[in-house]
């Protein structure tokens, strides 16, 4: 890579208020497709991942909006962001009142994103740059997991890690708008929001992200 994540970041997003949670600041890409094709272009690979952090994805909105209803589910707990892409889960969890919050993501453009926006929020997130789903889950309060059911191997790997950090007695948070591989019979409603995503791959502008929690 030519040049770091960090700035490949910086000249490739703008920081901008969240729709619908404009307490939040991200760096997003206003067009998704012409920056997967320059992480194309900067990774020297063409199955490059799509730029994911580019962008605050209905669930993750979801989650940020009952947060910010319900600031008593992180209040004064430690928080782990699961897929955490932009950060968004982990910073509404500190605007909440969460007493420490970490992202985890495999990308490493995400790690670069979610540290540039903790920044820019004036929060500050530990980041995790590796795949959890084969580890123990860590040692947290609550998991957010928000737009994590878009593709099947994710979404096989991903419940039984959460109900395995259920049985240890964390309280897990799910926010999606209905991807394809949401194991909905899983979980139990908390909340809907109508949510505007940012992106330009989605099918509708508007959509309804639902809140979810995994019942013990
Ligand atoms: C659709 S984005 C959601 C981002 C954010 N949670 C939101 O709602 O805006 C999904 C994210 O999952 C990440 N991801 C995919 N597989 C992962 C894994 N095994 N562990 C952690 N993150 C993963 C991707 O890199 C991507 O950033």
């Amino acid at each position: 890579m030519a040049t770091s994540p960090r700035a490949f970041v910086l000249r490739h997003t703008q920081l901008l208020p969240v729709p619908g949670l404009e307490e939040i600041r991200l760096h997003l890409a206003p067009e998704v497709l012409p920056l997967w094709r320059a992480v194309q272009v900067e990774t020297g690979d063409a199955d490059a991942s799509l730029p994911y952090w580019a962008c605050a994805w209905a669930g993750g909105l979801a989650i940020g909006r009952y947060l910010r209803e319900h600031p008593e589910a992180v209040a004064g707990r430690r928080v782990f962001d699961l897929a955490s892409g932009s950060g968004l889960c982990a910073i509404a969890s500190l605007h909440a009142g969460a007493a420490e919050a970490t992202g985890a993501d495999i990308d490493h453009f995400a790690a670069a994103a979610i540290e540039l926006n903790a920044r820019a929020n004036r929060r500050r997130v530990a980041v995790v740059r590796r795949d959890v789903l084969d580890q123990e889950p860590p040692d947290v309060d609550v998991i957010l997991a928000g737009d994590c059911w878009y593709e099947s191997r994710l979404a096989e790997r991903v419940l039984p890690w959460l109900r395995l950090a259920r049985r240890r007695g964390i309280d897990v948070l799910v926010g999606d708008p209905g991807r394809r591989y949401l194991p909905t019979d899983a979980f139990v409603e908390l909340a809907s929001y109508e949510v505007r995503t940012t992106t330009d791959l989605e099918d509708l502008e508007r959509k309804p992200g639902r809140v979810y929690a995994l019942d013990a």
